[in-house]
């Protein structure tokens, strides 16, 4: 389901109506999540610091961001940074995503407000600098009341600790009598999830060619469908978030079901044969 009124299709360059123009309106993904990756091999490639790797990965964010709103895309969730690389990576070039995470919100509010776009985040990220936080804070309530696509940045954000997470605050349920143990369902845990006001992702793409859905958003992608570039981040173009889409309207969904094409399923046990071992 796109947001209708915030579609605005004739905002978007020639190059990328061109794409839309071949896309089934009805059949277009509702939310979206993108594993950034590849800022690095895009700065080591051309002999930069990777600190320029990740500045031109934040003009694809907002790029990306753009191209979304213009097609009324409801949710586009990014992973910006995980626990992992809070855990992992240099101080310098953590410090480094926290100044450019607070420059690219305060120079582009302008421009979310101008496309409609709700900015929203997801992980620890009570963890994060407090000045991060107080930007964060000031540029979600800027846009709260906004229509179009929210923007969710997954900040501090790994799946298993969103789970375990999920589960502490299930267990506390369950401690004060208002769930049963022997009671709880996959819509127990959904409710408890960070993504819980959102729809699963149908569409998971990875920039730069890796095979890996590094710890994001594990329950919610059982069923996405997942779209593997050999681009890095920072070339990734709202012109390929529109290939990505005509590709996932390619594929067949069936979760879990048969295909359409199958036909009448034989339901008659006598016929089964099970080829002896
Ligand atoms: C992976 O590149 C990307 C990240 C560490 C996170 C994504 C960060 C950005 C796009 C920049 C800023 C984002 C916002 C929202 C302002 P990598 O360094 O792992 O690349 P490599 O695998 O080539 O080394």
């Amino acid at each position: 389901m796109v947001l209708t009124d915030s579609l605005r299709v004739e905002e978007l360059p020639p190059e990328e109506r061109a794409i839309y123009a071949t896309l089934k309106p009805e059949r277009l993904p509702e939310h979206v999540a993108i594993i950034m990756d590849g800022n690095g091999r895009w700065a080591g490639r051309r002999s930069l610091r990777r600190f320029f790797g990740h500045q031109q990965g934040a003009k694809s964010v907002q790029l990306v961001t753009e191209t979304a709103s213009r097609i009324g895309l409801p949710w586009l969730t990014l992973y910006a940074f995980s626990l992992e690389n809070n855990l992992r990576r240099p101080r310098t070039e953590v410090n480094f995503l926290m100044r450019l995470l607070k420059s690219y919100l305060e120079s582009n509010l302008q421009r979310m407000m101008d496309n409609n776009v709700r900015i929203r985040y997801i992980g620890r990220t009570r963890e994060l600098p407090p000045e991060v936080q107080d930007k964060m804070r000031w540029a979600a309530e800027a846009t709260a009341r906004n229509t179009g696509t929210t923007l969710t940045l997954a900040l501090n954000y790994g799946s298993r600790s969103e789970l375990v997470d999920a589960f502490r605050a299930l267990h506390a349920e369950v401690e004060a009598g208002q769930v049963s143990a022997d009671r709880i369902s996959e819509e127990d845990i959904h409710r408890h999830l960070y993504t819980a006001h959102m729809p699963d992702p149908d569409l998971l793409i990875r920039t730069s060619g890796e095979m890996r859905v590094s710890n994001y958003l594990l329950w919610q992608i059982a069923y996405s469908e997942i779209y593997i570039t050999d681009r890095l981040w920072p070339d990734f173009r709202g012109v390929h978030l529109l290939e990505a889409i005509a590709e996932f309207q390619r594929r067949e969904r069936r979760y879990g079901g048969l295909s359409e094409s199958v036909g009448e399923v034989e339901e008659d046990p006598e016929q089964i044969r099970i080829a002896a071992g």
